[in-house]
């Protein structure tokens, strides 16, 4: 069995720390509660101390999770800290005091003020004195990452002497080279005497975008319990991202040694939350939470992933509880990825046609950044007309405005191949390109009803024109056209109107 790694949740606490992140104690709540659901280890529910809301969070959130995690409450090194942590615990069954204070040369001199030997008497005495109020004691040894070593491994002497029953070695500044953080941590493990009995816990910073690494360089040299928040949120940089952390022991569990008891289908779930309540945006490529962690865009990889999914994924997007992979449809897109597509939508076609098809895709996938579902479908509704067009629209140009007078000009194709160049003005470019299209069809609608929407999302939308033209006779005919131009979208409806008139009429004598 490997050794079990403890996901120490903060992104309550370090995760609030975030400018801009701010959550009220209801918001609060409802993370503690999928923090739960996914199993973490430990929760850092605030710092008591700072603010009456921290040390509310802390109560409610010691009385929500029972005995299912440790609560954990945050406190500087004071007297004062650690009364209002032990204060805010008394709910909690399985409660922890995390103190601590700066033990690097810039933090004892320049924040503190104090002399090595009064920061190892303010650690020990700190610890001993939480241990009054609770058995659980984890100690950190902040800006341990520019610390002197042995001065370090001082620290850590005293406070496992006092008591302590985690000793935390954080990388506050994320300032380390994860060899040299993880031979820190080692240090630790192999010099303080009865360190056997306590657990080891790392905490780093993304200042470098190492955060992840750091924390795997500290369990491969002794630590088992990594401190961690939801999408890596965090003073400055942030901090390690749980997801990262939970899915890299995951994956090489074996060589790490190392194995979580996170319930990782929750994790995206636990992203999402995050993110909308802090109002963080998580970066499109974030790894294992990023909107495109499981996206395939050039074609190659989409060929790939669709010949075996592990070509190019080495997650399955239901371990981390994601909709799945997917094939982004763009002009870098090949003929297997738009076939794949229009299969899962109902279409095939024989592969004489394909070629056509795939010509008209890049055409759309030319002027979108993106083509969606509702584009291939129009796509395809579109080429189903065609087939049964007697008319034709292969261009038209338009030319309005204020103080323009509106100008069309269309070519036609009709059903012998001929094609018809003709151009007219009209009240508005609608109303032009229709009196434009009347010089080439052999029959006259009046237009009775005209209507547009968008049928695809974004600016670049594709606009479906619906209209409805009357016959001499007086009967009713409609017709559909789509195109990223509402202008010839209502052109090719108009068309399209004009070519089931004339269908049905042929019908009706017989041909
Ligand atoms: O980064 C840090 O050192 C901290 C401590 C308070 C644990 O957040
Ligand atoms: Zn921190």
């Amino acid at each position: 069995m490997t050794r079990k790694i403890d996901i120490f949740d903060t992104t309550l606490r370090d995760g609030e720390q975030s400018p801009g992140a701010s959550m009220n104690t209801q918001e609060k709540l409802v993370i503690a509660q999928q923090l739960i659901r996914m199993n973490v280890d430990v929760i850092e529910a605030g710092f008591p101390a700072s603010s009456p809301g921290d040390f509310r969070s802390v109560q409610d959130i010691s009385r929500l999770a029972g005995d299912r995690c440790v609560v954990c409450a945050l406190s500087r090194a004071v007297d004062e800290d650690i009364d209002r942590a032990a204060e805010a615990l008394k709910m909690a069954k399985r409660p922890r005091i995390h103190t601590g204070l700066g033990v690097s040369p810039t933090h004892l001199r320049e924040k503190l003020g104090i002399t090595e030997d009064e920061c190892v008497e303010r650690a020990a005495h700190a610890v001993r004195y939480a241990r009054r109020f609770v058995d659980d004691v984890e100690f950190y040894a902040e800006d341990a990452g520019r610390a002197d070593q042995a001065f370090l491994e001082r620290v850590i002497q005293a406070v496992v002497d006092a008591g302590a029953t985690v000793v935390n070695i954080p990388d506050t500044t994320g300032y380390e080279m994860p060899d040299e953080f993880g031979a820190r941590v080692r240090g630790v493990a192999e010099n303080v005497s009865g360190i056997e009995n306590v657990t080891i816990a790392v905490h780093t910073h993304n200042d470098l975008g190492m955060a992840t690494a750091l924390a795997l360089a500290g369990v491969r040299n002794g630590a088992t319990q990594v401190e961690c928040t939801i999408n890596g949120i965090g003073e400055r940089a942030g901090n390690t991202s749980l997801e990262e952390i939970v899915m890299a022991i995951k994956m090489h569990g074996a060589a790490l040694d190392a194995h979580t008891d996170v319930v990782t289908t929750e994790l995206t779930r636990a992203s999402h939350l995050v993110e909308r309540i802090t109002g963080l945006n998580v970066q499109a490529n974030k790894a294992i939470v990023g909107a495109n962690a499981f996206a395939h865009s050039s074609g190659i990889h989409q060929d790939g992933v669709l010949k075996s999914r592990d070509t190019y994924e080495i997650i399955d997007p239901a371990d981390v509880g994601a909709a799945g992979s997917e094939i982004i449809l763009s002009a870098r897109s090949g003929h297997a990825a738009l076939e794949h597509r229009l299969k899962e939508l109902g279409y095939t076609f024989p592969e004489e046609e394909f070629d056509e098809v795939y010509q008209r895709f890049l055409e759309i996938a030319d002027q979108k950044k993106e083509v969606y579902d509702e584009d291939l479908e129009s796509m395809v509704q579109e080429r189903q007309r065609d087939i049964q067009a007697i008319y034709t629209l292969d261009a038209l140009q338009v030319s309005c405005g204020d103080p323009l007078v509106p100008t069309a000009t269309a070519t036609i194709s009709d059903e012998s191949g001929e094609k018809h160049v003709v151009c007219s003005t009209g009240t508005g470019p609608v109303d032009a390109a229709y009196k434009a299209i009347d010089q080439v069809v052999s029959v006259h609608g009046d237009l009775q009803e005209f209507a547009v929407k968008a049928i695809t999302r974004g600016i670049d939308a594709i606009g479906e024109v619906t209209v409805r033209i009357q016959a001499d006779d007086g009967r009713i005919y409609s017709g559909r056209g789509s195109d990223n131009d509402i202008i010839v979208s209502s052109a090719k409806a108009y068309v399209n109107a004009i070519n089931r008139m004339i269908q049905t009429d042929r019908t009706r004598q017989g041909f």
